[in-house]
């Protein structure tokens, strides 16, 4: 799978490097799939097999049709289905499975959050098909870029840091074996019909890796998205994906992507990361700040919620992997965030100040 599509980036090279350890043991522990499963299912219904037969999927996507086709990633492409009276994704990847890779998924399945797009099954009837929950609103790169849609006002876009953070503190810290998304992207946050923020794919840059005996991995990932320490030297820690929900954090800000295409240019490239250093490293930096925020917000943002959420991005990005934030800590920022961000939407909406005491309680 050595094709290159235009946004995700395959390097093959040889393990030499501390990366090799981290994939040697998440493979072993495969060996004891006890991920954590929450009692509550809720959608379709699945019996004791997650194992879909073929004829069910092609029925309930009118035989993978282009009017059924959502989209298509670095990996398949997505189709809406409707299967067992429920909405689904389907997607149906370019590559075979190994034997690993269906341990992998059977586990995957029993991974539930609120935060996590839920896998509920697959099929390897031919191509190997992922059956996912259906989340009604798209991805937030369509949101914060995509035409047609509504700018999301502050407060939505930190909640859906919040929620997304959430989602990842869960596959870093709570399920066995433990998960690194390692393509964390706008495009991999969904967005439900009460727009709360879900991460997806996780689990899935397992599937390209080669064999747990091999020598020979890949970095799997999306340029702009990447730290260094991971795109040079393959090294792979939870802070691969603390330094990708940085970059998210700058795109909920700035509605700018993760890399930057200077006006009248295709040629020089500049990262969102280094874009917004730029800015927070000089000294009074709000003004410069104030240029970075997505135009469609017009005034419509508090300064100081901005502003925080901004440091807290280049704590993320920070070139040293060992000084980002772990996810745990990001979540506490991001609640803290949440609830002034709350006050301040009351604030904007009655601009009678009494009222506005009356409605916090103060
Ligand atoms: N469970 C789902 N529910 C609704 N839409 C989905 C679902 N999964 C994916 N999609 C849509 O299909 C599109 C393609 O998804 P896909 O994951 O294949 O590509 P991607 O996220 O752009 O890149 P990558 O392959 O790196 O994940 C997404 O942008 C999303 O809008
Ligand atoms: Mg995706």
């Amino acid at each position: 799978m050595d094709n290159i599509d235009n946004n995700k980036t395959y390097y093959s090279f040889l393990f030499v490097c501390l990366g090799s350890g981290a994939i040697l043991n998440k493979t072993t522990e495969l060996a004891s799939p006890t991920a954590l499963a929450s009692p509550r299912l809720t959608g379709i219904t699945v019996d004791k097999s997650v194992e879909f037969p073929y004829e069910e999927l092609a029925r309930a996507t009118d035989d993978f049709s282009l009017a059924n086709k959502i989209g298509q990633g670095g990996f398949g492409a997505v189709y809406y289905a409707e299967l067992r009276g429920e909405k689904a994704a389907i997607k149906k990847m370019d590559m075979q499975a190994s034997k690993e890779f269906l341990a992998e998924l059977k586990v995957l399945t029993r991974v539930h959050h609120l935060n996590l797009v839920r896998l509920i099954g697959y099929c390897v009837e031919g191509s190997l098909f992922l059956v996912y929950e259906f989340i009604d609103n798209g991805n937030l790169s369509e949101h914060l870029r995509g035409s047609g849609k509504e700018p999301l006002p502050w407060s939505t876009r930190v909640h859906i840091a919040l929620d997304s953070a959430r989602g990842l503190e869960y596959i870093h810290e709570h399920t066995v074996p433990v998960y690194i998304h390692r393509d964390i992207k706008s495009a991999n946050i969904l967005i439900d019909k009460n727009y709360r923020g879900k991460v997806a794919d996780f689990g899935l840059t397992k599937l390209t890796e080669v064999g747990s005996g091999s020598l020979q991995t890949r970095v799997v990932g999306t340029f702009g998205y990447m730290p260094p320490e991971y795109a040079q030297w393959g090294d792979i820690t939870p802070k691969v994906d603390v330094y990708a929900f940085g970059v998210v954090l700058y795109e909920l800000i700035s509605a700018k992507e993760a890399v930057v295409k200077p006006h009248g240019s295709n040629v020089d490239t500049t990262g969102l990361v280094a874009l917004f250093d730029d800015v927070l490293n000089q000294p009074d930096p709000k003004e410069d700040l104030c240029k970075l925020v997505d135009p469609r917000l017009g005034e419509n943002y508090p300064l100081d919620s901005v502003r925080k959420m901004a440091q807290l991005a280049k704590a993320c990005t920070q070139e040293n992997p060992q000084l980002r934030p772990s996810m745990r800590s990001i979540v506490v920022a991001l609640m803290t965030l949440s609830s002034s961000t709350e006050d301040w939407d009351v604030g904007s909406f009655y601009e009678n100040h009494g009222l506005v005491n009356l409605m916090s309680g103060r």
